[in-house]
C-alpha cells in the first residue's frame, strides 16, 4: 500500500495526479515510479541511497579539507615568520646588493662609519639577499637567521651624500643635528654616519614619528643605512577580502593619528597597496 506522505513527496515532481494515479495500486505497479510511493520498495533503494549519500559527504569533507589547505599555505606565505621559503625576487641584481653591502662594510671595518646594525651586518658577510630595489631609494632585504632584514638608503654609498664640514665644533655640530642628537664624545665615524642619515627625510621622519606607530620601526643604524622593520605587505591575492576590510580600518586609524599628531598639512603620496605593509607586532586599536 502507498503512504500517503509518500504520495505528498511526490508532488509537484511529476505532477500529483500522475503519482497518485501509480500508487492506487502498489502490487499492481510495475513502473520506476512506484519505487518512490510503495515503503518495501523504497527499503530496498536505502542501501543505494545511503551510499551515495556518504559518497556525496566524502567529496565534501575532501573539498573543505583542500581549500583550508590552500587558504593555510596562502596565510603563512604571507606570514612574516615563516620565511623558510623566501627565495630572491627574481630579476633583481643581488651582486649589486652585495656591492653595496661590502663597500658598507668596508667603511665600518675602517673605522670611517658606525652604527650599532653595523655589527651584526658585518659580522660574516655571507648575506641572503631577497630582495634589491634602488631608485629614488636603496633598499635591500636580506634574511639573517630566521629574521628579514631591511636597509634602507636615500643613496647606495655614503659617499654619494654630500659629508659636513669636519672643522664644525661640537657644539655646532650639536646645534646641527639637534633633533638626533646622539650626546657628547662622537668620533668621527658618527658624525659622517649620522651626517649622512639626517640628509634622510625617511629616516628622520621614522626617528621623529615612532610614537604615531604609523611608520616602520627603526631598528638601527650602520654608516647611512637605517634598518627598519620588515613589514607583511599588504599585496594579496583576491579573496583576502576579509584581510583587506581590516587593513583599511586600521589604515582610517593611521590617518587619524597623523591629523592629531601633526601640525602640519600632511601629504602622502604613492598611497597604493603595494607601498604599504603590517607590522607583525602593530598594536591592536
Ligand atoms: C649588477 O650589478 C653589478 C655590480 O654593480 C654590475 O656590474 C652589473 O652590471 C649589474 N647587472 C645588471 C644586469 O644590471
Amino acid at each position: 500500500m502507498c503512504s500517503e506522505e509518500m504520495t505528498k513527496k511526490r508532488e509537484g515532481r511529476r505532477g500529483v495526479a500522475r503519482a497518485k494515479a501509480h500508487c492506487k495500486d502498489c502490487e499492481a505497479c510495475d513502473d520506476a515510479d512506484c519505487t518512490w510511493c510503495c515503503p518495501e520498495r523504497l527499503a530496498a533503494l536505502n542501501p543505494l541511497l545511503r551510499l551515495i549519500l556518504l559518497v556525496i559527504g566524502m567529496l565534501c569533507v575532501i573539498l573543505i579539507l583542500v581549500f583550508a589547505n590552500i587558504s593555510n599555505n596562502s596565510v603563512s606565505s604571507g606570514n612574516l615568520h615563516d620565511i623558510a621559503a623566501v627565495t630572491p625576487r627574481e630579476g633583481i641584481n643581488v651582486s649589486r646588493a652585495q656591492e653595496i653591502l661590502t663597500a658598507l662594510c668596508d667603511a665600518y671595518r675602517d673605522g670611517l662609519v658606525s652604527g650599532d646594525s653595523c655589527n651584526r651586518l658585518c659580522f660574516t658577510r655571507k648575506w641572503t639577499v631577497t630582495d634589491y630595489y634602488e631608485a629614488h631609494k636603496t633598499v635591500i632585504v636580506l634574511k639573517d637567521g630566521g629574521q628579514m632584514t631591511v636597509y634602507k638608503s636615500e643613496q647606495p654609498f655614503y659617499t654619494d651624500f654630500p659629508q659636513i664640514d669636519n672643522s664644525k665644533s661640537y657644539e655646532q655640530y650639536s646645534d646641527m643635528v639637534s633633533p638626533m642628537s646622539a650626546g657628547e664624545g662622537m668620533t668621527q665615524r658618527d658624525r659622517t654616519s649620522l651626517s649622512t642619515l639626517i640628509q634622510q627625510p625617511e629616516f628622520i621622519l621614522f626617528r621623529l614619528l615612532p610614537l604615531t606607530r604609523v611608520t616602520p620601526k627603526l631598528i638601527g643604524t650602520c654608516g647611512h643605512m637605517y634598518e627598519v622593520e620588515s613589514l607583511v605587505a599588504f599585496r594579496m591575492k583576491g579573496y583576502y577580502m576579509n584581510l583587506k576590510g581590516k587593513i583599511l580600518v586600521h589604515l582610517m586609524g593611521t590617518l587619524k593619528l597623523l591629523y592629531e599628531f601633526l601640525n602640519e598639512p600632511l601629504q602622502w603620496c604613492a598611497v597604493k597597496f603595494e607601498n604599504l605593509g603590517l607590522s607583525a607586532d602593530y598594536p591592536k586599536r
